[in-house]
């Protein structure tokens, strides 16, 4: 690998298309709705779009159930749709990364319908099956989404394998033609011209021999048996071989549970170019794991940021990332989403953009959209939190919907997902119909519309990303972490070649007054969130709630 590829220069924006943009009325995002906002990604800056799955799908998982992995959603629009955007997004220089989920497929593919109706068929072994009493699942590995993950089957009498919904069957990797047919797949959308992919749960692909029982007090039971499974780096190696050697596509690997050591086995010299691992999106779970909110300080993101910053240098390179589909609006989860709006949103945009890696954006991120609210069970979308809900009061761990309303608001996948707020028109400009979910009320106050100008979250991630692009040390240079026992403040440098970008936040609600270590008196100020910047005579940064300051010194 080259030490000049084009997705380590580049900032990438997730769109997640059934909330981006609805052009025909139906409530839902289209294709031609993300062609229609090219300009405004152009205008943010952005080098590639990561685009949640087109494929047509029944939408349990909305979209992370394929049923067909060579045709776009008909919701969505047509082939036709799909060929101009990609068009259009190059003709601006803006690459195309597609999400591709190889673990599992709808349970309306083809090949699932035949897998179970023609058990000694053609595609008899596409799927994990195992035959048995009805009564009893063979082992007790859980779906992520809640309950068992294994679903008993009447039309071939067996029991077939979802790590996610029930209506999302997982493939059988040890089935050679299973893994060819992902990779014809992948070479025939690259053929189409598309840079790369997303890999969806990639390293949950390979399951221990046997299914032997998972430990049953762990977060994800069985996981020990399915993640990093015996035979995932001969996997992620043939399709490596099989569709990117030579290639110029990106790969990107989603990898649950991932730690730095193994993380190092798939990137680097692995066969991945990039991982987004999800330490610091679960290090906020309480006690009784991810529908708990647990406290933490601002000492554990950075410990664990700095761990992954030195970790992989000198062997591959991060991804930066807040926010994507699963995960709640940053703002509201780490910053401040009243008061310091603004200024909390601008200071997690500074860290995203100034880290050593690729940093992703998700749709909204970059107007610091925030939590939503949802009244009831019914209120809910997503398939993760109603099933992890229903099962939660099935087992009498809470008496009710209003008993777990705050952890819900707090980090259901849902808060990503309401519509992406255009303007303050009704549903925020994001449809003329009835939006599948409810814009969030904060829509008149937080829109692209009313953020054109300066002094907003959008103008500032504009500022920033083209900061990045103009500063070498900010793409290539090397990280230190500086004040690591600090609790307010986040402090590091970036340096290549005798040039040092100095990053400094105060991550807090109140003043502070410091002495900032790596900072020289004749630096000066490329970029701040605040536009008056006065310091102490002696030296001393004073910064007030959630200043963010990038300076510029010689070394
Ligand atoms: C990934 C996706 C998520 C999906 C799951 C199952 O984690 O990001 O949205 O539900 O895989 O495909």
């Amino acid at each position: 690998m080259s030490e000049h590829t084009w997705w380590k220069e580049a900032v990438v924006y997730q769109i997640y298309p059934r909330s981006f943009n609805d052009t025909d009325g139906d409530g839902l995002g289209d294709i031609p709705g993300i062609t229609e906002k090219i300009g405004y990604l152009d205008d943010l800056g952005v080098d590639a779009v990561w685009l949640s799955p087109v494929y047509e799908s029944p939408q349990y998982d909305n979209g992370y159930d394929v049923a067909d992995y060579r045709s776009i959603h008909s919701e969505f629009g047509t082939m036709d749709d799909f060929d101009r955007m990609l068009e259009r997004l190059h003709d601006r220089d803006i690459r195309l990364v597609m999400d591709m989920i190889p673990n599992h497929t709808s349970s309306e593919h083809e090949w699932f319908q035949r897998s179970r109706s023609e058990p000694e068929g053609e595609y008899g072994d596409y799927y994990v099956w195992r035959e048995g009493d009805p009564d009893q699942p063979p082992n007790n590995w859980e779906s992520a989404f809640g309950g068992s993950a294994w679903t008993y089957d009447e039309e071939r009498g067996a029991w077939y394998l979802h790590l996610f919904d029930v209506h999302q069957p997982d493939l059988n990797w040890r089935t050679p033609e299973v893994r060819e047919e992902i990779y014809d797949t992948m070479n025939w959308w690259l053929g189409k011209g598309i840079d790369g992919f997303r890999l969806d749960v990639v390293n949950l692909l390979s399951k221990a021999e046997g299914l032997p029982d998972g430990d049953p007090d762990g977060e994800w039971v069985g996981s020990e048996f399915f993640v990093d499974g015996p035979r995932i780096h001969e996997h992620l190696g043939e399709m490596h071989d099989e569709v990117f050697a030579g290639t110029a596509a990106v790969t990107v690997g989603e990898m649950p549970q991932l730690d730095i050591e193994t993380a190092r086995k798939y990137v680097g010299d692995g066969p991945l170019d990039l991982v987004f691992p999800f330490e610091h999106m679960d290090f906020d779970f309480g006690e009784a794991g991810r529908w708990d909110i647990g406290s933490w300080e601002l000492t554990d993101l950075k410990s664990i940021l700095d761990r992954w910053q030195r970790g992989l240098e000198g062997y591959a390179w991060n991804t930066i990332f807040f926010e994507n589909h699963d995960q709640p609006r940053s703002v509201s989860r780490f910053g401040d989403d009243g008061e310091y709006h603004y200024e909390s949103a601008t200071a997690l945009a500074t860290v995203v953009l100034t880290l050593r890696g690729t940093p992703f954006v998700y749709q909204g991120q970059e107007i610091g959209m925030t939590n939503s609210t949802f009244e009831s069970l019914e209120s809910v979308r997503d398939v993760d939190t109603v099933r992890n809900v229903r099962e939660l009061i099935e087992d009498g761990l809470i008496e009710n919907y209003e008993a777990i309303r705050p952890v819900v608001e707090y980090r259901s996948r849902d808060n990503a997902r309401t519509p992406m707020q255009w303007d303050d028109t009704p549903h925020a400009g994001f449809t003329d119909g009835e939006p599948w979910i409810p814009v969030n009320d904060d829509y008149p106050e937080i829109n692209v519309a009313r953020q054109e100008g300066s002094a907003s979250v959008l103008s500032y991630y504009r500022d920033l990303i083209a900061l990045r692009r103009g500063t070498d040390a900010l793409v290539r240079g090397a990280y230190d972490l500086f004040h690591p026992d600090d609790e307010q403040l986040y402090v590091y440098t970036r340096t290549l070649e005798g040039r040092e970008v100095v990053v400094a936040i105060n991550f807090s609600d109140g003043d502070r007054r410091a002495r900032l270590d790596p900072l020289h008196a004749e630096a000066s100020l490329l970029l701040s969130n605040y536009d008056d910047v006065a310091d102490a005579p002696d030296g001393a940064v004073e910064l007030r709630p959630y200043e963010a300051r990038v300076y510029e010194q010689s070394q």
